[in-house]
C-alpha cells in the first residue's frame, strides 16, 4: 500500500480547487480524509460526498488559518474523528489580487503573509507531534514564481518562499523522527482561484495566450495534474525524498 491503512490524511484548504482534487485522490488510494475549509460550506459538503462515494470516511473542519489556536485544535479534531495522522497536505491560501509591488500596501502584504505563510507554519507546527508518532509525510503547495518571478505575483511568491523555507527546515530537523516534507510548485491552472482571477479581469484571454506560449508544454495545468504530484510525494513511493520542491508547471520555471 502507498498509504497506511489506519489513520487519516489532513488536507488544509479542502474546499479549494487543488485541495478537492487531492482529497479525491487520497480517498481513491484508500485513505480516510479530514480537511479544513474557511467559508465555502457547499464545496466542503461536496468534498465529503466525494470521499464517501469512494468508500472512505471524511471529516470537515471549519477554521481560519490565521487563528493559531483553532488551527492547532483542528489537528486534534481530525485525529479524534479518524485516527492517527499519517499525511498533512497544505493546499490553502487566501485569494490574491495580481498587483505590482508599488500597488500592494504593507497592510495587504501583512494580511496575506499572516494567512498563508504564518497559517501554514502554525498548521505544521501543531501537527509535528502527531506526525512523529506515525513517521508521517507533509506536502505543501507553492509556486514556480519562487524560482522565476512573474510580475504582479508578489502576494504568491513571497509567502510561498517562506513556506518553502519552513518545509526545508522541517525536512532537515524532523527526518530523524521519520517525518518527510516536500513542496509541489503549482504552475498556472485553469482550476481553483483561476475562476475568480478571470471574473475580476486580473486574467484575460490575452494574458492566458501569452502564458501558454511561454510554457514548454504549451498548455495550462489542472488541479488533477497537481494532485498527482502531491499524492506521489506523500506516499511511500517517495520514501527517500525529503526537502524537495517539485515544479509542476508545464515547464514555466525553466
Ligand atoms: N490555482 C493556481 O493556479 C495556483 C497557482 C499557484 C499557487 N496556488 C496556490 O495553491 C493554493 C490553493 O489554490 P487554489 O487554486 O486551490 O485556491 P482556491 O480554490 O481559492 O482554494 C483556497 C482554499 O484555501 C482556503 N482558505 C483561503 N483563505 C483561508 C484562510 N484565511 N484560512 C483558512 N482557509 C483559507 C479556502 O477556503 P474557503 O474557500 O472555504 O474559504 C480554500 O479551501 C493557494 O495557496 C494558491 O496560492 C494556486
Amino acid at each position: 500500500m502507498d498509504f497506511p491503512t489506519n489513520g487519516c490524511a489532513l488536507v488544509a484548504g479542502g474546499s479549494g480547487g487543488i485541495g478537492r482534487a487531492v482529497i479525491r485522490r487520497l480517498a481513491e488510494q484508500g485513505s480516510d480524509v479530514a480537511f479544513t475549509y474557511r467559508g465555502n460550506k457547499d464545496s466542503a459538503e461536496e468534498a465529503l460526498r466525494e470521499v464517501s462515494a469512494r468508500g472512505q470516511a471524511g471529516y470537515a473542519i471549519k477554521v481560519a488559518l490565521e487563528d493559531d489556536k483553532s488551527v492547532a485544535e483542528s489537528i486534534g479534531h481530525a485525529v479524534g474523528a479518524l485516527g492517527p495522522l499519517h499525511t498533512l497536505v497544505y493546499a490553502a491560501g487566501p485569494y490574491i489580487d495580481m498587483r505590482y509591488i508599488s500597488q500592494v500596501t504593507p497592510d495587504k502584504f501583512r494580511s496575506v503573509m499572516n494567512q498563508d505563510a504564518i497559517g501554514c507554519y502554525g498548521l505544521i507546527h501543531a501537527a509535528l507531534p502527531r506526525l512523529r508518532e506515525t513517521k508521517g509525510a507533509i506536502v505543501v503547495v507553492g509556486t514556480p514564481a519562487i524560482r522565476r518571478y512573474a510580475t504582479r505575483d508578489i502576494l504568491s511568491a513571497a509567502p510561498k518562499a517562506a513556506v518553502e523555507s519552513v518545509m526545508k527546515g522541517v525536512a532537515a530537523e524532523e527526518g530523524r523522527f521519520g517525518i518527510r516534507a516536500n513542496m509541489v510548485g503549482v504552475g498556472l491552472l485553469t482550476d481553483g482561484m483561476f475562476h475568480r482571477l478571470m471574473e475580476t479581469g486580473d486574467f484575460d484571454e490575452k494574458y492566458l495566450e501569452a502564458a501558454r506560449r511561454n510554457l514548454a508544454l504549451k498548455r495550462l495545468g489542472t488541479a488533477e495534474d497537481i494532485a498527482e504530484a502531491v499524492l506521489f510525494l506523500a506516499s511511500s513511493r517517495a520514501r527517500w525524498i525529503t526537502g524537495q520542491t517539485l515544479m509542476v508547471d508545464g515547464g514555466y520555471a525553466l
